[in-house]
């Protein structure tokens, strides 16, 4: 993945730098919140995969790094409003924006970042553009009403578990990878294999986010572990983890999902609970056939450079552990 990074530098630090114009605003807080989380450490996933896709379709005008940059203004604003929902204490290795400002104000610099994202998009001018990433957005905001309906729903199906991250995350990270192929000269089926593997690789981040939720490590993830459950979000590790588990563990998680907090002993229990009924093994199973369709997708390039660095992102996906 560093060697991708590397290929690919000189476009990310123009978007960094695109990022600062766009927080241009003439109320002090929302530069104030927006510097700081734009600054403290992001994976920029979203721009990569929107700057190689352009690339990958033979794109080398000037309109890719301010449009990957609005994607992860639209990312961004949905971290802002999701830490809020999730109350969230922590995001990429700081405390959350809601921590130090407070919900009100976070909620609203969200709210700026979406808004002033599509003003850019109007700015760029291409409807299917526009198009790609209204659609994205109205289904990511569908994706995060959904999961709430879900909340503490044990009897949550993978179906719908699918449905929910396809939705939340899955469909951006497509429409950053078909906005790079709309800038290119790409057929119909070009675009649609682009898109599809983005939908793949997004289905497979969350699974493996969610994983990350049980198995990672809250320096490295930079986020907190152990937390969605204790929200009451059942997740992939989860909903395996009780088809294999005894009756007694069922009641027990029952129990716990209807807790407002978790000692530090269901915690542990817990994360023991869903490991060893191969619940985050199965996920990261399903994670890693994503990745494979995805991959298989991009047989509809030639061989290039930018095809092998999507392959590469597509497995540092499941290999990630931040
Ligand atoms: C976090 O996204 C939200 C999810 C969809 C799981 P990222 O893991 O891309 O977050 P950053 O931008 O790198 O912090
Ligand atoms: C986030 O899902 C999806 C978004 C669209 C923001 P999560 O709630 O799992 O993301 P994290 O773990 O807080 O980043
Ligand atoms: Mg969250
Ligand atoms: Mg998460």
């Amino acid at each position: 993945m560093a060697a991708v990074v590397r290929m690919m530098e000189a476009e990310l630090a123009a978007v960094e730098r695109q990022f600062e114009r766009n927080l241009d605003s003439r109320v002090p807080l929302i530069q104030t919140v927006g510097r700081y989380v734009l600054t403290s450490g992001g994976k920029r996933i979203r721009p990569l995969l929107l700057l190689l896709s352009a690339r990958l379709c033979g794109y080398r005008g000037d309109r890719a790094v301010p449009l990957a940059s609005i994607v992860e203004f639209i990312h961004t604003a949905t971290l802002l409003h999701d830490d809020v929902v999730d109350d969230a204490d922590l995001r990429r290795g700081q405390k959350s924006a809601n921590t130090v400002w407070g919900n009100e104000a976070t909620v609203l610099v969200g709210d700026f970042l979406f808004s002033k994202s599509f003003s850019l998009m109007v700015g760029d001018g291409d409807l299917r553009v526009l198009r790609a990433m209204a659609d994205a957005t109205t289904a990511l905001a569908e994706g995060e009403i959904l999961e709430l309906l879900k909340t503490c729903d044990l009897d949550v199906t993978v179906e719908e578990y699918l449905d929910v991250i396809r939705n939340k995350t899955a469909v951006l990270i497509a429409a950053a990878c078909e906005v790079g192929a709309l800038l290119g000269v790409a057929d119909e089926g070009r675009v649609a294999a682009l898109k599809g593997y983005g939908m793949d690789v997004g289905i497979a981040f969350q699974l493996v986010d969610d994983c990350l939720d049980f198995v990672g490590d809250r320096e490295r993830f930079g986020k907190p572990v152990g937390a969605d459950l204790e929200e009451g979000k059942i997740t992939l590790p989860v909903i395996h983890a009780l088809g294999a588990a005894t009756d007694e563990e069922r009641d027990r998680v029952a129990r716990l999902v209807e807790q407002d907090a978790f000692s530090d002993d269901d915690r542990a229990w817990v994360r023991e609970f869903v490991v060893r009924r191969g619940g985050v093994d199965a996920a990261l199973g399903m994670a890693r056939d994503r990745v494979e369709q995805a991959k298989a997708r991009l047989a509809a390039f030639p061989a290039c450079p930018e095809r092998e660095a999507l392959g590469v992102v597509a497995d540092y996906v499941v290999a990630r552990d931040r």
